[in-house]
């Protein structure tokens, strides 16, 4: 097994380019399947849950070819609607073919996903909303079974705002028969992202980017070319990075916009920064102070950057309360930080962070993809060398993580 060994301490600085964004890549990736036309994605990040993606559409029929940083899809030979145990167990958003297969074929079946690290994370409201558009839905050996001669549409409410839910949704609505109004839907811009793709292969999508998304179905989709919206959470990632190293970073190729609350949350922790069109530059000089940090949905404070923010706490001034209300089970990270030495108190789902003076190094173990960065974080900021085990979670979300980090000047390697 892979692992990456980090000498910390020294402050990150210089200039990196930000990859396309993995929860828009694999959302947008499933739309090729609405349509037997060609769908040419640009900016696609190297990672492995787009290749698992890939792979897994292939296995469908999906013609897949890859050129440096895009893939164009061809949809037309569509054989098997089937996403076996293997891949959605080792990525979840195996879940999105669900929405596009039975709007298209009628037909589609899908491994139940199971449990996974931090948390239980059902897809009830995918099934229902499918449910809610006409289709049958069984439940047998593991998978959700789904049927329908045509999707026809409906008026849907979630009663927990979901990202991959309203995703799959959106995309089955795209070609039912009549309209569907998401309510409560997720207002992340990954669905935004999506939304743009789907409008620009002929669907009828308002909405997007607020709680209520209407889709008028049509009878078919064509082919496209979409440009994937950068990765607002290896961004963050970055810049939590730099200012808990005190360095000086620009971001290249990335969106202010769409990180509003983690900007807010650097600043308050002594961080300026400077936006000039698609750059971010991040200058953090001292210790940071601690920041209290409270995760909802969007356009609140996201989930996926909880732990980064954690790892800066740890040695920020002061003391910060980190509350998850996501996902039950989202502070597998707290006990390896505490390895190296961290102060952190977990009742229920609000952790308290009380900043010390430093890390020391050890060895640590990645449990899911952001705990991994908040480790790579907290072993870039730790006296001596931290060994981070288990980094395939990471290999699923940052592309080229270690050289982008040398290349901000850390001193970091790649163990096999
Ligand atoms: C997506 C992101 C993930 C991010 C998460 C929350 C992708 C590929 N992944 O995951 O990186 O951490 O949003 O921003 O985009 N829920 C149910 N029933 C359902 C669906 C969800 O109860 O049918 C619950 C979940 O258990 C969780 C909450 O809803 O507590 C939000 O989950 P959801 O937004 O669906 O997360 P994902 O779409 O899986």
């Amino acid at each position: 097994m892979q692992k990456l060994a980090i000498q910390g301490g020294k402050p990150l600085r210089g200039e990196v380019r930000i990859s396309g964004a993995k929860n828009a890549a694999l959302p947008i990736m499933c739309a090729s399947l609405l349509t037997a036309e060609t769908l040419r994605l640009t900016n696609l990040p190297e990672l492995h849950d787009v290749g698992t993606m890939r792979k897994l559409l292939q296995q469908m029929g999906v013609v897949a070819e890859a050129a440096t940083g895009e893939i164009t899809f061809k949809g037309d030979k569509i054989d098997n609607w089937e996403a076996p145990y293997d891949m959605v167990k080792t990525m979840r958003a195996a879940i999105l073919v669900l929405g596009p297969l039975v709007a298209r074929f009628g037909d589609a079946k899908v491994s139940l996903p199971g449990g996974c690290a931090i948390g239980s994370r059902p897809v009830d409201l995918h099934i229902k909303g499918l449910q809610a558009m006409g289709a049958e839905i069984a439940i047998e050996h593991g998978y959700i079974h789904a049927k329908a001669k045509r999707l026809k549409g409906a008026r849907i409410f979630f009663d927990i705002v979901s990202v991959t839910g309203t995703e799959n949704l959106m995309m089955a609505a795209a070609l039912a028969d009549g309209v569907t109004t998401l309510e409560n839907a997720a207002r992340e811009p990954e669905v935004v992202d999506l939304a743009n793709c789907l409008r620009a292969m002929g669907a009828k999508i308002s909405g997007d980017g607020t709680d209520t998304v209407t889709v008028t179905g049509v009878d078919k989709l064509h082919g496209a070319t979409h440009h994937i919206m950068p990765d607002r959470i290896e961004s963050g990632t970055f810049l939590v990075a730099a200012a808990a190293t005190g360095g000086s970073i620009t971001l290249r190729e990335t969106r202010a916009d769409i990180l509003e609350t983690v900007l807010e949350k650097l600043t308050e922790a002594g961080a300026k920064i400077k936006v000039a069109g698609d750059t971010i530059h991040l200058e953090m000089s001292g210790r940071p102070k601690a920041v209290n940090v409270r995760t909802a949905p969007h356009p609140a404070f996201p989930t996926d950057m909880q732990a980064q923010f954690m790892a800066l706490n740890c040695i920020a001034e002061g003391s910060a309360m980190v509350v998850e209300t996501i996902f039950e089970n989202r502070f597998m990270h707290v006990q390896e930080l505490r390895r190296l030495g961290a102060m952190i108190d977990v009742e229920g789902n609000t952790s308290v962070v009380k900043g010390v003076d430093h890390l020391e190094g050890a060895t640590v173990m990645a449990t899911d993809l952001r705990a991994s960065a908040c480790l790579v974080i907290a072993g870039l900021v730790a006296q001596g060398e931290t060994v981070i085990d288990r980094i395939y979670h990471l290999d699923r979300g940052y592309e080229h993580i270690e050289s982008k980090l040398s290349q901000l000047g850390a001193n970091i390697r790649r163990m096999k």
